[in-house]
């Protein structure tokens, strides 16, 4: 099997290229390096059978030879970057799609979306199954990436639809774990640098609201059980529990056996209050289940933070 991952140097990028390599598959990686890092790869160097190419999506990806799987993961895709790089989420998402579906097509490859949460914008239905629509601001401050994302599952249901391309589309949910950026900006990191680094914990808004945390490798896991099951219509992919910002802030604080004060600063515009997914349809279709618990998970991530920051 010979897969194309477009965003390799990313966060989930660089775990899913792992998995691949462990499943003895080839992987050309293809990454601009807006916000992922060859350090990400580091460890692959040399792999006989892993090359990256750095190239930015919004060109025509040319690849020699075969290939079998073509998936799109390259987008900016952490809050900070909403104001950083609007213009180049926008192209990822539209461009980008296109090009990387001109891929697949040329190649007879399958091809896999990755999609998020962030379809459903601020959702007025809770849990979201994949048939909620969505309550999306097409001019808010996350409008780029939002509506990014919807036009890349729309270009993708188009070249399935009408070019005979096999394809895949999987809504990620807020995904966490080693590798994430230091300066990312989302929860997770957040939490676990200050609290590494025995600064004040930043809440924003009262802390009640809720975030549902899904570890990496389970992701990843889901990732490829979509990309090999027959179903063309989207799947939601995270996890079902819940837990509010202050209780991930307080148990952060406890893992990490760290005496940081926790502060609360105003909601920045747009923050979902509420978002969790509705998984029976990959429960039924995939067999896949998050297996990794939320301390289990903050625990490696922790050890992970501890080794970037010593
Ligand atoms: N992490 C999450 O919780 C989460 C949630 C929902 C969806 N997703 C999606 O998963 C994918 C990966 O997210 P991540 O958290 O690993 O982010 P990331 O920023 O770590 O990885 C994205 C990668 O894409 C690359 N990239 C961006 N624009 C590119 C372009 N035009 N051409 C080539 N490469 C480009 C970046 O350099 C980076 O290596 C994204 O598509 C994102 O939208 C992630």
């Amino acid at each position: 099997m010979r897969a194309v991952v477009a965003g390799a140097a990313g966060f989930i990028g660089s775990h899913l290229v792992d998995r691949m390599l462990e499943m003895g598959w080839e992987v050309v990686g293809v990454d601009n390096l807006l916000t992922g890092s060859r350090a990400n790869l580091a460890h692959l160097a040399g792999h006989p059978r892993f090359r990256l190419v750095e190239q930015d999506v919004c060109r025509p990806v040319e690849i020699l030879g075969p290939v079998d799987r073509v998936l799109h993961l390259a987008s900016a895709a952490s809050p900070v970057d909403f104001s950083r790089f609007p213009v180049e989420i926008l192209m990822a998402g539209t461009v980008g799609t296109r090009n990387l579906l001109e891929l697949a097509a040329a190649k007879g490859a399958r091809f896999l979306l990755a999609s998020t949460s962030e379809v459903y914008g601020d959702p007025l239905v809770h849990p979201q199954p994949e048939d909620y629509r969505g309550n999306v601001d097409p001019t808010g401050p996350r409008g780029c990436y939002d509506e990014a994302k919807r036009c890349a599952e729309a270009f993708t249901m188009a070249y399935h639809r009408t070019r005979g391309v096999e394809t895949r589309i999987v809504r990620i949910f807020n995904t966490y774990g080693p590798r994430t950026r230091v300066d990312d900006g989302r929860v997770v990191p957040n939490f676990v640098l200050q609290a590494l680094r025995q600064q004040p914990l930043t809440v924003y808004g009262d802390g009640s609201q809720t975030r549902s945390l899904c570890y990496v490798d389970d992701l990843v896991s889901g990732l490829l059980a979509a990309l090999e099951s027959p179903e063309p219509m989207p799947f939601n992919l995270g996890t079902e529990q819940e837990i509010t910002v202050l209780e991930l802030a307080r148990l952060v604080r406890q893992l990490s056996g760290s005496t940081s004060e926790i502060t609360f600063r105003p909601l920045p515009p747009g923050d979902p209050l509420r978002r969790r997914p509705d998984l029976s349809r990959a429960r039924t279709l995939l067999g896949w289940e998050p297996r990794v618990s939320l301390q289990e998970g903050l625990r490696r991530t922790l050890d992970h933070f501890r080794s970037v920051l010593s």
